[in-house]
């Protein structure tokens, strides 16, 4: 049989995570563990472009996140997980990947432009974040993957990236194959506003929080804004608790949906049976989580053991460009 494919992602260390990372990207990973070789990785470097001088908290964010992933049901028999600045040889290669590009390309490049927009305020563009999706570009094609898993804002990152294999593989030699997009078919989680779940806009359910606090944070969720009493027909189309009982509350969804509609079901009612559902949902992954936080060195050492499988595959890629590339070597 056939090598499983290598698959590639990250996500910047940003601590515990929220539902929409888990239904956004997390159970996906877990799902593509099945059919793939996924190498998962915190890409703290990443994370430097926008907070680089604030860095204390980076290393227990990264734990945390570790935490989150196994406790959900990342397999490191099956992925190997790492953390990216323990990598160096990503660095490498984003240098010489680095040549290979034109600063007009870079400037052009949406993420990097929507950036700019934000960041012009406190005018700081940094040389870092201009390549950024080169570093990214690096991440991927080290692994020599073939497919990405990513939502859809990802998608000009993932292009740049076969541009820059393609212009590998054409200018030096072929080494990288050009990874396709895997889209993470999932919904947008809304948080408690509406807008998309987000810790920075504090609208967020973790992943760990104990029953009484989901409770108390679904309590605040707006919900159709037209249902003001108990008997008023509502539209679960245009509330967000609806939206959470269509994720971790499929069965009950349908009758959720009608009895919103003929005005037989209430908020108050409807917003404790979301919060059960989510707490349910993640009943055994809370248990998971502490067993491990008891066991820390245990989870540092599986860090450990990914990390050395990640460098072992990257320093291999490392030799092959090198080579490819005439880079200057002593052994005959
Ligand atoms: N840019 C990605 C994000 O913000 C994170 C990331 C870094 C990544 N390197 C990667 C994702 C490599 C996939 C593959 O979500
Ligand atoms: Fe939303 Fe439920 Fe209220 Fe309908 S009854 S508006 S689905 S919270």
């Amino acid at each position: 049989m056939d090598e499983p494919k290598r698959i590639l992602s990250g996500m910047q260390p940003t601590g515990r995570l929220h539902l929409g990372n888990y239904a956004g990207a997390l159970v996906n990973w877990i799902r593509l563990q099945e059919e793939y070789q996924p190498f998962y990785t915190v890409v703290d470097w990443h994370s430097l472009t926008t907070t680089y001088d604030e860095t204390e908290r980076i290393r227990e964010d990264t734990v945390e996140m570790f935490f989150d992933w196994l406790a959900a049901g990342i397999d490191p028999q099956r992925s190997t997980i790492f953390v990216q600045s323990m990598v160096p040889e990503h660095a490498e290669l984003h240098l010489l990947l680095s040549m290979l590009i034109t600063l007009g390309r870079l400037e052009r490049n949406p993420t990097f432009k929507e950036r700019v927009k934000d960041l012009e305020l406190r005018g700081e563009v940094s040389y870092g974040h201009l390549g950024y999706p080169v570093l990214q570009a690096a991440d991927i094609l080290i692994y020599r993957a073939h497919a990405v898993p990513v939502g859809e804002d990802q998608i000009p990152h993932i292009e740049l990236t076969r541009e820059l294999a393609r212009k590998f593989n054409t200018t030096y030699g072929e080494v990288f194959p050009e990874p396709e997009t895997l889209l993470t078919t999932f919904a947008r989680v809304p948080g408690i506003d509406g807008r998309k779940m987000s810790k920075s806009l504090g609208n967020h359910i973790l992943m760990s929080d104990e029953p009484d606090r989901i409770a108390a944070t679904v309590k605040e969720a707006i919900t159709d804004p037209q249902k003001v009493y108990l008997k008023d027909p509502g539209r679960p189309e245009v509330c967000n608790v609806y939206a959470w009982h269509k994720i971790f509350n499929p069965e009950g969804e349908p009758t959720v949906a009608a009895e919103c509609r003929s005005g037989d079901r209430g908020c108050v009612a409807c917003k404790k049976e979301a919060a059960a559902a989510i707490a349910d949902h993640f009943a055994s992954f809370r248990e998971e989580r502490k067993r491990l936080e008891a066991d820390r060195g245990g989870v540092l050492e599986i860090i450990r053991e990914g990390t050395r499988r990640a460098r072992d595959f990257a320093s291999e890629t490392m030799r092959r460009v090198r080579k490819t590339m005439n880079l200057f070597r002593l052994e005959a």
